[in-house]
């Protein structure tokens, strides 16, 4: 009994990773070294790699493994790409391959970067005369940007850094609440080492500045700074994505017309543009391929994530993030997103498989990895909604989903071999396939 219940350890950060892994096995598994085992057997063989991986992030004591797959035939704006992804699910990659592959032939992604700018805020709380607080911000602007020169000097050399500091009166949200409201540029970095640390900087010389500034009164001096800190939500930091071609080459098979393949998906797009809870499923939908993509460069998921569903519900309501019409015969299916990404600093330079996928990608600037993880999502988005709105999304992932559930079953491998074969006409289900797994080591084998 004793065994399950919860324990806690004072110290166990400045354990060796040895002691950590002991602590956790004979704490919490009733089988400890089966527990050890497996995590044992996730370390990387490489001493170096492992170290590697270790140093991450802290307390450390296995890796966590997600696939690492690739969707190749992407037409980016004439040039072509394989796009690296990594996520747990079936079919997605498939489906983003599909999709590209669909593209390829009819005149592939169009992309273009609408915007690039990140957003930093010093949250501050100021009792006083709003219009001494304004004299003020405009007496120590200058010493705002002399104070961060030698934080911004690379990035100013390289064409980024800051590009504006506002004050917003917040009072009318919340008394006494003011941000310094602050706009960058930081070009192939994500920037938020950088954006932070200016905005601590500015948060320094804010409050230095107030307790000799000659207007304000002994208590107006007291500026109390809250927080200092990037903002994910980059609604100026925006790419769009595009796919179009005539209505009538939207088929590829005659068992439905472009004209109705055009009319049935324009209206499944159309109410994720007005129900909320078709919009979380459709955009859901994007994310797997805009995450995939994203991890795979070492880029942050939770940012991005955060920012993107702010920007689907910039109008009041959650909506969709893509967008279709028929416009003189031309389909036209569209995506316009925030995306806040990075080809230098992080994990970068530092992990093997990041380093691997941006060198597939040819290297891109953070503007050319914007408009492919657009395109990742709005690839997923057609594939999703093309099995929607025809065949039913099932027939499609459970397809991709039979060695799953056979590695679940404990098929071996002449037995997934054979029920591949078998499933290659007929339908894939949990039951049909643990049937049809029985059937075959019972004796009679499956058939049809
Ligand atoms: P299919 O027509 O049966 O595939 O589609 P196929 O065997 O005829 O192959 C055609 C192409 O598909 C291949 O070309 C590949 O590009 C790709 P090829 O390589 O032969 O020249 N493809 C594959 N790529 C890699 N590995 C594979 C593979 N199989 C096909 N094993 C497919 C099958 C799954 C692609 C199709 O049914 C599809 O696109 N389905 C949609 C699946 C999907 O969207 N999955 C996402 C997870 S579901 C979800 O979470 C989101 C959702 O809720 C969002 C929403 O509601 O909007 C649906």
């Amino acid at each position: 009994m004793a065994l399950f219940m919860s324990k806690s350890i004072s110290g166990f950060s400045k354990l060796s990773k040895a002691k950590k892994i002991d602590w956790i096995v004979t704490t919490y598994f009733s089988n400890s070294e089966e527990a050890r085992t497996i995590i044992e057997q996730y370390w990387n063989t490489d001493a170096k790699i492992q170290q590697l991986h270790d140093e991450f992030i802290e307390n450390t004591i296995t890796n966590y493994y997600l696939p690492l797959g690739v969707a190749p035939n992407f037409l980016i704006n004439d040039k072509l790409y394989t796009i690296p992804m990594v996520i747990e699910e079936s079919s997605v990659v498939a489906a983003a391959s599909k999709a590209a592959k669909f593209w390829l032939d009819r005149g592939g992604f169009k992309t273009k970067v609408l915007s690039t700018t990140k957003i930093g805020q010093v949250h501050f709380i100021y009792h006083g005369d709003v219009h001494k607080l304004r004299a003020f911000f405009k007496h120590i602007k200058p010493q705002l940007l002399s104070d961060t020169a030698s934080i911004t000097k690379n990035m100013a050399d390289r064409g980024g850094g800051i590009l504006d500091i506002e004050l917003r009166d917040k009072t009318k949200d919340k008394k006494g609440y003011y941000q310094l409201h602050v706009s960058f540029e930081t070009l192939n970095a994500m920037g938020a080492n950088f954006i932070n640390s200016c905005l601590e900087q500015f948060a320094k010389t804010l409050k230095d500045g107030a307790k000799s500034f000659e207007l304000f009164s002994d208590e107006e001096k007291k500026i109390d700074i809250v927080m200092s800190i990037l903002s994910n939500y980059v609604p100026d930091c925006l790419v769009r994505a595009e796919v179009s071609c005539k209505v009538e080459d939207l088929t590829e098979s005659d068992l439905i017309s472009g004209e109705a393949f055009a009319y049935k998906f324009i209206q499944a797009v159309s109410i994720a543009e007005v129900e909320p809870y078709r919009a979380v499923t459709h955009n859901k939908g994007i994310m797997n391929g805009i995450d995939a993509v994203v991890l795979a460069t070492g880029n942050d998921f939770r940012a991005v994530e955060a920012g993107v569903h702010a920007y689907a519900a910039r109008h009041g309501r959650y909506r969709s993030l893509t967008h279709a019409k028929v416009e003189d015969g031309i389909f036209h299916f569209w995506i316009e997103i925030p995306l806040a990404l990075g080809t230098v600093g992080g994990l970068t330079k530092l992990h093997p498989l990041v380093k691997l996928a941006l060198e597939l990608l040819h290297h891109p600037s953070a503007k050319e990895l914007m408009q492919i993880v657009a395109v990742a999502g709005l690839a997923q988005n057609f594939a999703a909604l093309r099995s929607l709105t025809t065949t039913g999304i099932q027939k499609g992932h459970m397809k991709m989903h039979l060695l799953n559930i056979l590695n679940q079953c404990g098929a071996n491998e002449m037995e997934k071999q054979t029920l591949t074969e078998y499933f290659k006409s007929h339908t894939v289900s949990h039951s049909a396939v643990s049937e049809a797994l029985h059937h075959l080591r019972s004796g009679p084998g499956v058939s049809g």
